[in-house]
């Protein structure tokens, strides 16, 4: 694989910055947002009041732990824009959650956090070895979904040809990566599995393809997955994160020379991690719940917004940012069974290193009389569909979940393509316990 590690020079001077330089833009623009939230959203205003703080109170960072929490649930309750801090006729656009059921929670921009956003994403996309003058295809959904707008915007801003595909019609997408002949791919992880299925399928040989760089995001994927796509590929696969309630893609991204997890964008996004029972934070290098509070959006400032996402913050390496060790998932993914805590990624790690099945997957739960138990559908690969095959794949693959993971999941190995594909953010968990 090529070297794609950025000059120094071509940086924003912020992200190598002294960590005493960020500390205090982040300590100013703190007090700003915060006084801004309190000042133009009534939620906000009452919940600070409730609490007995004020955004004076703020003297250093580490005083953010004294201001209450924003939920997904906040935004619902005000549902649609009832946590806008500007007049409406200063929102140039809407965005909403990815929720899959009822009502969606709707984020909005002003021009100026457009601006910033795509800076953001843009610096995110240097990060991964994109260059200026590359073309990018973005299969990253368009519409509602912060993915398909912010990833386009981002590469604009670098100065790239963006290939607005969104997600599906696969062969079409092969169709256009072996015409266009684009550097960058961004996509969700799953769906770059589809493609790559797509490519074996019309017979074509996926590491002679123009791509260098995949930007993978929107879900949790692992390192085991970065291994196989890279491989598969050539190319080099780096992780994007973000949320819509903060901004969308572009908060952290991990840096192609390291690939040693995500580096926060702190100057704009300000991270904490707690104990997700407790609601204290834990020192950076422990594992708890991602807490993210905006420091220069106006549209939808965000204050300790509780992610649901678990991770670690660790020190900068590449950048002078800190980072956040790849997702392991989120505390609402997590299945407890019998007592053990399995998250989707861990079957995925296990799966990738089982001879004999590729790494479409998805989890079923069910009742097996009182107890919950799991079922988990996988497919064998191509040349190992025999029924013989199959038996040997699922032994393998159980025995590795149990020695592992410490579960037993019974193993349904199926024929190629049986396992639902994803266009976007894959569906890793069905929950049939309420069904039997
Ligand atoms: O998924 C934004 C995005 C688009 C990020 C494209 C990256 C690339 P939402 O639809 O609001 O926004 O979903 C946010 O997705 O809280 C995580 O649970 C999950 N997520 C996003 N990126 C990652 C990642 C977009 N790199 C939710 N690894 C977040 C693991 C991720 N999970």
């Amino acid at each position: 694989m090529e070297d794609l590690t950025p000059r120094r020079e071509d940086l924003d001077p912020i992200e190598i910055a002294s960590r005493d330089e960020i500390s205090t833009l982040q300590l100013k623009r703190m007090k700003q947002s915060l006084q801004h939230a309190y000042d133009n959203v009534p939620l906000y205003k009452q919940r600070f009041d409730e609490a007995g703080v004020h955004p004076d109170d703020l003297k250093s960072l580490s005083d953010l732990s004294k201001f209450p929490f924003t939920y997904k649930q906040d935004l619902r309750d005000t549902y649609p824009f009832g946590m806008f801090a500007v007049p409406q006729d200063k929102i140039v656009r809407l965005h909403g959650s990815s929720g899959t059921t009822g009502k969606p929670t709707v984020v909005g921009y002003t021009q100026n956090d457009l601006d910033v956003w795509a800076s953001v994403v843009a610096r995110s996309l240097r990060a991964s070895g994109t260059r200026p003058g590359d073309i990018v295809h973005n299969a990253y959904g368009y519409g509602l979904f912060t993915g398909g707008m912010g990833a386009h915007a981002g590469a604009e801003k670098l100065g790239c040809t963006v290939v607005p595909v969104s997600g599906g019609m696969t062969s079409r997408q092969v169709l256009l990566i072996e015409d266009f002949k684009p550097s960058t791919i961004m996509v969700t992880p799953s769906y770059m599995l589809n493609i790559l299925e797509e490519y074996h399928r019309e017979g074509l040989d996926p590491r002679k393809s123009s791509l260098k760089v995949g930007i993978f995001g929107a879900e949790p994927w692992t390192n085991a997955m970065r291994k196989e796509v890279e491989e598969a590929f050539d190319m080099h696969a780096v992780d994007i994160y973000g949320l819509s309630e903060v901004i969308g893609p572009g908060v952290a991204n991990e840096c192609v020379e390291t690939k040693d997890g995500l580096h926060i964008w702190e100057d704009h996004f300000y991270p904490e991690v707690i104990n997700p029972e407790t609601g204290e934070p834990v020192a950076d290098g422990e594992i708890g719940e991602l807490v993210f509070t905006s420091l220069t959006k106006e549209a939808l400032p965000i204050v300790r917004y509780r992610t649901r996402d678990l991770t670690r913050l660790l020190p900068g390496t590449a950048r002078s940012m800190r980072r956040m060790e790849k997702i392991t998932g989120r505390s609402d993914d997590m299945i407890i069974l019998r007592g053990v805590n399995v998250f989707p990624t861990q079957i995925e790690e296990q799966l990738i290193a089982t001879d004999g099945l590729s790494p479409h997957f998805q989890i079923e739960l069910y009742k097996k009389g009182r107890m919950d138990a799991m079922r988990i559908h996988v497919e064998a690969m191509p040349n190992a569909t025999s029924s013989e095959a199959k038996d040997t794949s699922a032994y393998h693959f159980s025995k590795r979940i149990k020695d592992t993971v410490g579960i037993s999941a019974q193993v349904v190995v199926a024929d190629p393509g049986v396992v639902e594909r994803s266009q976007g953010k894959a569906k890793r968990v069905v929950d049939n316990r309420a069904k039997e």
